[in-house]
């Protein structure tokens, strides 16, 4: 059994050896950098401790976790370009460094280096893994289009909101759980139990991506705090807000979110506060709490010794609590 750090050495170790081509450097070069920026690493780590319920030899699947990560890098590349945000990872993201263009390009091309990384050298297991990364690459883009679609709605409920993080976050750690489980040949019911362990953890992951867009320390989040606040993304945060706000609050929070423009630090300095006096944070907490313990149900279910799941608990608890 691999633990947590030895599986991301792994992955590090792997991503930083892969040649995703030569030329034209505008082309390549990007990726490069995106790709050795790290980040967390959770897609690929996830997927090498599912496989490793089943089956020691991790490194055999190597290709599928880097495909993973590749996969995300791409979806962040894009992101970025449509939330405008300029920094990622504590680096300027791609779209700043290079140009739009290139953040377009270069991300086309990480999609393509993904299927590619994740067919590997082929085997029985290709069909199903083939079909259920492209069922979540779908998704992923759905999910995309509901968060912008609901920067302009001043409506969204909180199950759309769940619905639209479920497509955008969750089906990627749920698929990178389950497609572990597939090339490890696990039973059907424990991959299911294993996917379903990622959408609750995904769902609690974005909640707390959520909260530190909002009250993280930009230095280890890596990230321009107040993102979201100034999309008017429609946050649990912002949507609880916009429910318990008393007609005064309520009138400050649409004056805030009407399309006028507005001095970016006061808009972030005064949503901020009108999130701490309706202390929409600890609801958004409660609901980590929530997600977090259905994910460890789901995960109870799987049918292989709690000695075996402890990294999987484990992983789950850290990004529970996570500042980055
Ligand atoms: C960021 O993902 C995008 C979300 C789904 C919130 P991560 O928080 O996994 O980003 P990195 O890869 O660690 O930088
Ligand atoms: C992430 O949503 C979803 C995808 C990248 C698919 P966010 O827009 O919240 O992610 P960050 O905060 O930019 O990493
Ligand atoms: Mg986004
Ligand atoms: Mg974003
Ligand atoms: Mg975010």
């Amino acid at each position: 059994m691999f633990t947590d750090t030895q599986l991301l050495d792994k992955v590090n170790d792997y991503i930083s050896h892969l040649i995703y081509g030569k030329q034209p450097d505008g082309l390549y070069e990007p990726i490069q950098y995106a790709m050795s920026l790290g980040g967390k690493r959770i897609r690929p780590v996830l997927m090498m401790m599912a496989y490793n319920l089943y089956r020691d030899d991790v490194d055999s699947i190597l290709s599928q976790a880097a495909g993973i990560e590749t996969y995300h890098n791409y979806t962040l590349m894009h992101d970025d370009l449509m939330d405008n945000a300029d920094i990622r990872r504590g680096k300027p993201t791609v779209h700043k460094k290079w140009s739009r263009n290139t953040a377009i390009l270069s991300g086309d091309a990480m999609q393509v280096i993904a299927y590619r990384l994740m067919t590997g050298t082929g085997g029985r297991y290709v069909p199903a893994v083939m079909k259920l990364f492209t069922q979540t690459a779908m998704q992923v883009c759905e999910g995309q289009q509901y968060d912008m679609d609901f920067e302009t709605r001043m409506d969204v409920y909180e199950h759309e909101y769940l619905e639209m993080i479920r497509l955008k976050t969750s089906v990627l750690l749920a698929a990178s759980l389950k497609i572990g489980a597939l090339l490890a040949e696990a039973p059907a019911e424990d991959t299911q139990f294993l996917y379903d362990f990622g959408i609750n953890l995904g769902i609690a992951f974005q909640l707390r991506d959520d909260i530190l867009d909002v009250y993280g320390d930009p230095r280890v989040f890596g990230k321009k705090i107040g993102g979201d606040i100034l999309s008017n993304k429609k946050t649990y945060m912002l949507i609880q807000a916009l429910r318990r706000a008393n007609p005064d609050q309520l009138a400050e929070l649409k004056k805030w979110l009407s399309p006028e423009e507005f001095d970016p630090d006061e808009k972030i300095k005064a949503v901020t506060a009108l999130y701490d006096a309706i202390d929409v944070r600890s609801l958004c907490e409660d609901r980590i709490s929530h997600y977090t313990l259905l994910a460890e149900t789901n995960l109870g279910m799987v049918k292989v010794s709690d000695a075996k799941k402890q990294p999987l608990l484990n992983e789950m608890n850290k990004l529970m609590f996570r500042e980055a």
